[in-house]
């Protein structure tokens, strides 16, 4: 019989459809692998860059009404760096995503290949970060620019790349379709929603950046959104992104036209039984609705 939970992406197999999204707990290979162990279907690295960047200043993280705003400033040891210490760990038994981060289009392709070198199994392209100079968003928010570096990426690798998008333009599906049209095999949708707080008494910005990326449940409608409007326009697979905390988060983005989905800040307030509890649930409702696979409800409010 098959597994009604298991998926594929682009050629990943993976036994469920939960991710580790990028940039909580992918900081070393023996974190990867306690995620992997505790049930997630495939781990995202932190965005790990051409050389080792320390990023801004403290405060880096804010809890707010609905998650969290973060503005770390890409810190990470360095693509080569960072890679050894996972090849030495070698025990994460789910695919490896990496994701990264460069300046222009040549970048973004050397660290792809330095990855793909160091054996990882797919690549996410970071062109979404809300806050970063240079990189990021400012290049994700202009077609013209993602198809360029999907298009750069694909012409050297021959692994699956899936690019990762911002919300904080005004066209999302124009973006998705751009990076389709570059080559990427899958969207993940969404990255944070640029967001700010500000400390009242002392009429102070609260991070050292000042201006963040928003996280957690409060932006789940915004990312249902995003997946829904992408999946009329894209044939590639969508990976869901944006406060996915309960199975009924994760079967509401699969029913927007999501194949799999990524969990980030849910891990900080329910910990890494999270993957579990969506997994489990997510099983539980394929078998009282009669579905025989988890496939079969991917795009399924498009029909009505
Ligand atoms: C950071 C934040 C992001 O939302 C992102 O996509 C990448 C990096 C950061 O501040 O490090």
């Amino acid at each position: 019989m098959v597994n009604p939970l298991t998926v594929e992406i682009a050629g990943l197999k993976l036994a469920n459809p939960t991710m580790l999204a990028a940039g909580i707990l992918g900081m070393s290979g023996l974190t990867l692998e306690r995620v992997a162990e505790a049930g997630a279907g495939a781990v995202v690295t932190k965005s790990l860059g051409l050389k080792s960047r320390s990023g801004y200043t403290n405060p880096t993280v804010v809890q707010v009404e609905g998650g969290l705003i973060n503005a770390m400033g890409l810190p990470n040891p360095g693509i080569e760096y960072f890679l050894q210490g996972v090849q030495q760990t070698r025990e994460v038994k789910v695919p490896i995503i990496v994701s990264i981060y460069a300046f222009s289009p040549e970048d973004f392709a050397l660290i792809a290949k330095k990855a793909l070198k160091m054996g990882v199994d797919a690549l996410e392209l970071n062109v979404s970060c809300p806050h970063a100079e240079g990189t990021g968003a400012e290049i994700g928010q202009d077609p013209r620019l993602v198809e360029e570096v999907v298009k750069e990426v694909k012409r050297g690798v021959d692994k699956p790349v899936f690019v990762k998008l911002t919300p904080n333009v005004v066209n999302i599906a124009e973006i998705a379709k751009a990076a389709e049209k570059g080559g990427a095999d899958a969207i993940t949708a969404i990255n944070t929603v640029k967001a700010m707080a500000i400390d009242v008494e002392t009429a102070k910005p609260i991070l050292g950046n000042k201006i963040g990326g928003l996280s957690g449940p409060a932006i789940k409608p915004i990312a249902v959104r995003c997946v829904y409007e992408i999946y009329d326009e894209v044939k590639i697979p969508i990976i869901g992104c944006g406060g996915i905390s309960t199975w009924q988060d994760a079967v509401e983005f699969m029913e927007a036209g999501a194949s799999a989905v990524q969990t980030g800040t849910a891990i900080a307030t329910k910990g890494l039984n999270v993957f579990k509890q969506v997994t489990d649930g997510i099983e539980a409702f394929l078998e009282k609705k009669g579905f025989g696979s988890v496939k079969e409800i991917v795009g399924l409010s498009h029909q009505n």
